[in-house]
């Protein structure tokens, strides 16, 4: 592996590792040997994405579909470059260089479970749950809690419409998305400092809110592997971090889910994490964000601007709980 590179918002490895992990040798020296090798073993991992799974994607031919207007834009939609090659994918490593490791995900067959207190509990291989679904093309925001973000269409359908086909049971109360696994296709999760899969949840009435979606593609066509095919998240009103991609399993339940980020570091990454500008992180402002291409810094707005939508869901916009 690559010498590891300390991003924005992670954390200092001994603010987050058990005393047992952090202190490990074998680890340590797998470090050391890693910044000897690491040109040669990135240069290995990089042709074994290559060689990876290369089998072209069924749905290239559902895509592009009807822009959705009700959903409008403030600012430039993000160039599709910058938007599909500066990531966050930590399966796939740290940088946001990801697009060479994310290659290596095989993303067919790739079923999607449907499970916990439903009327419906299901597997459902992911073209067979496209052809159900009213597909559409949503222009959205998308605010990293790093202070990034971009303005993107994403095509894919209301996650309203797949909490139907489960027909929820009278007492769920929130949804927990869990993504892949697969140490193989991704060497981030042999890191033992995360606690994968990755998961992440919403309250039902979060996951019934129109805004929330389920992106299968992007830009007219199938979502590329870096930006979580086949099947991610994009609830535009929180941090993106909120958006799991590559997601395998939904889960209906009674209990608040833990997300992965919550688990690492639960005083800087919170349940709801919804965007406000008015609550800092604990490391960094949260009043303005960088948009990806340009660079121009602009105000954050609540909400990210979708509070028409969704400020009814949170009755005191004053508790720190809603937004980090
Ligand atoms: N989902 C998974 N499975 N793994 C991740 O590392 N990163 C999150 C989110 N979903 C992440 C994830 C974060 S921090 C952000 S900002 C967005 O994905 C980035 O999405 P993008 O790469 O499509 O811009």
């Amino acid at each position: 592996m690559w010498i590891r590179k300390r991003r924005g918002w992670e954390l200092k490895e001994s603010a987050l590792t058990p005393e047992s992990v952090f202190g490990n040798r074998r680890r340590f020296l797998a470090g050391a040997a890693g910044a000897i090798f690491a040109p040669a073993l990135l240069a290995c991992e990089k042709k074994a994405a290559a060689e990876g799974d290369a089998t072209p994607d069924p749905s290239t031919g559902l895509y592009p579909v009807q822009r959705n207007p009700r959903y409008a834009l403030d600012r430039d939609m993000t160039a599709e470059g910058d938007a599909t090659s500066y990531n966050n994918y930590y399966e796939f490593g740290t940088s946001k260089d990801v697009v060479a490791a994310a290659q290596a995900l095989p993303i067919r067959p790739w079923a999607i479970t449907i499970d916990g207190m439903v009327g419906k509990p299901q597997t459902i291989a992911i073209d067979d749950l496209l052809k159900q679904m009213p597909l559409e093309e949503r222009a959205y925001r998308h605010r990293c809690v790093e202070a990034w973000s971009m303005a993107v269409p994403w095509s894919g359908f209301p996650l309203s419409a797949l909490v139907a086909l489960a027909e929820p049971q009278a007492g769920a109360k929130f949804v927990r998305f869990e993504s892949f696994m697969n140490t193989q296709a991704a060497p981030g999760q042999t890191d033992p400092l995360y606690p994968w899969p990755y998961v992440e949840g919403l309250t039902l009435a979060e996951a019934t809110n129109e805004l929330a979606f389920i992106a299968t593609g992007i830009y007219g066509k199938p979502l590329p592997k870096q930006n979580g095919a086949p099947f991610r998240l994009a609830v535009p009103w929180k941090y993106g971090f909120k958006s799991a991609k590559g997601i395998q399993r939904i889960t209906f339940t009674d209990i608040e889910p833990t997300g992965l980020w919550q688990l690492l570091q639960s005083s800087e990454y919170g349940f709801y994490a919804n965007v406000n500008p008015a609550f800092p992180h604990p490391r960094w402002s949260q009043e303005s964000e960088r948009l990806l291409g340009s660079g121009e810094r602009v105000p954050t707005q609540i909400f990210n601007g979708y509070g028409e939508f969704v400020a009814g869901l949170y009755p005191d916009l004053n508790d720190r709980n809603y937004f980090y």
